[in-house]
């Protein structure tokens, strides 16, 4: 069973891209299966920063293979743009396929997400106005566009053709002649990367190679799953894996959560555990708490023990990533929701929705810089106690702590999946 998910198990941004990066090193082909450039995964080697938003963050790290899955939605204006930043960090870009699959994000649906959140008014959803869910809106309606579709731009442009006809009645304006162009001179510049990534993934696996694949997005921002309708547009719990990579259940060994020691979220929707004043302004410039895709001030607030475990169940997580626990190190107290007072009856998310209090453990802080530790025993023994009380609550271990954003900045503890993967540089 050679596959490895890496998931978010909060709302995002939990720091999935330097998980990746770190066991991308012991793995023969990094795959993405949903979400597109809504996503912003960071990864930091020495004093250089990529952010990455389509291409698995396998990448940096020289991964034989780095696959846009099935599952996914892509901006090909954007992924040119990815590559050739990656390509000026010279960065090995060749061995990066898009899925034949995955569906296209084409400029009318970054027009109509915005257009839906300005209706939507107070109610906005906060999305990054990427196009998300139009595109997903269109995969399902069966009008979309898929990568492979490019190889055939006669064909593309007839189909453009008939979206633009529909779209007038919407409202929206499509040039076609510009489209149309724009879209030719991405496909050439895409065609050596679009492939069959579902025959390629089972050579690997066949050969005995070893599959990550990365999640995007958060178990709570699940369209399904998660605090609808403050929700992304896809599928980002770990059963939508194998669906948007294109392998079944039983290649899977084991699922690493990502959380980050405190909890964030940005855009709208229900945050129980969220601080305003001091606190949360101190973990947002501790932690550098700003959205790498629209640069936008993530809310802040204290882990909540109860939407992990809600997690932990709903992914089958096997082992816990927990990251930033430095961002904690100035605080006295580090609370943790256990429970919420209210709403007994209903169970997550809906319980959340109507307002729920969060009820608190106080764990005493450790006052102490953790960044340096690389072994458990290194780091404070509240810190200690801090992770051991998060896995009591979760009902899982916590295999890897991470304490800085630099890659070397990583605890790995005995048993964690695919430790032993080198830190030097890719
Ligand atoms: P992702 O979307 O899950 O990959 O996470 P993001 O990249 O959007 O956000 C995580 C942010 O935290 C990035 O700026 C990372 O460089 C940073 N980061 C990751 N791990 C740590 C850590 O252990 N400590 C600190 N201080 N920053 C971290
Ligand atoms: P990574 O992969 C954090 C949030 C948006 C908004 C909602 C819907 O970096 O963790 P969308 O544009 O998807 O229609 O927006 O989902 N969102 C994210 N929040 N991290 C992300 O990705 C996100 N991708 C979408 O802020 O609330
Ligand atoms: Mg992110």
């Amino acid at each position: 069973m050679p596959v490895t998910l890496v998931i978010g198990a909060q709302w995002g941004d939990e720091g999935k891209g330097r998980i990746v990066d770190y066991l991308a090193r012991q793995a023969h082909l990094v795959a993405r299966f949903g979400g597109g450039p809504n996503a912003g995964h960071t990864v930091r080697v020495g004093d250089k920063t990529y952010k990455l938003r389509m291409v698995p963050s396998g990448v940096v790290a020289g991964v034989e293979h780095c696959v846009i899955g099935p599952g996914t939605v892509v901006s090909p204006a954007q992924l040119v743009a990815e590559l050739d930043m990656l390509a000026f960090n010279g960065i090995e870009t060749s061995r990066v396929w898009l899925s034949d699959l995955a569906h296209l994000i084409l400029p009318y649906h970054v027009e109509l997400d915005r257009a839906a959140e300005r209706e939507r008014g107070k109610q906005a959803l906060g999305t990054t106005g990427n196009g998300i869910g139009p595109a997903y809106v269109d995969r399902v309606a069966r009008v979309g566009l898929r990568a492979g579709d490019l190889r055939d731009m006669r064909r593309t442009r007839r189909t453009l053709y008939e979206r633009a006809q529909a779209l007038r009645t919407q409202g929206v304006k499509v040039d076609l002649d510009v489209l149309g162009a724009e879209l030719e001179a991405h496909a050439q510049r895409l065609a050596p990367h679009i492939r069959d990534t579902v025959v390629l993934v089972h050579e690997v696996l066949e050969r005995g190679g070893r599959v990550v694949v990365e999640g995007a997005q958060g178990t709570l921002l699940d369209v399904g799953l998660g605090t609808y309708p403050y929700v992304t547009s896809s599928t980002t719990v770990a059963g939508g894996a194998g669906a948007g990579v294109g392998f079944g259940p039983r290649e899977v060994d084991c699922v690493v959560g990502v959380a980050k020691a405190y909890l964030t979220r940005v855009g709208g929707g229900p945050f129980p555990t969220e601080l305003a004043g001091p606190q949360a302004d101190e973990l947002r410039s501790r932690g550098a708490e700003f959205g790498v895709v629209t640069g936008r001030p993530r809310r802040c607030g204290w882990l909540d023990a109860v939407a992990l475990r809600y997690a932990v169940r709903i992914n089958g997580i096997t082992h816990l990533a927990l990251t930033k626990l430095d961002v904690l190190d100035s605080f006295y107290e580090i609370p943790i929701c256990t429970d919420y007072a209210g709403n007994e009856h209903w169970a997550w998310p809906f319980r959340v929705e109507c307002g729920a209090t969060p009820v608190y453990e106080t764990h005493p802080g450790w006052l102490r810089p953790t960044v340096g530790a690389h072994a458990w025993d290194d780091l404070p023994f509240n810190a200690r106690q801090y992770i051991t009380a998060i896995e009591a609550r979760a009902g899982v271990a916590v295999s890897y702590i991470s304490v800085g954003a630099e890659r070397s900045a990583l605890v790995v503890r005995p048993g964690a999946p695919l430790a032993g993967a080198a830190t030097a540089g890719p």
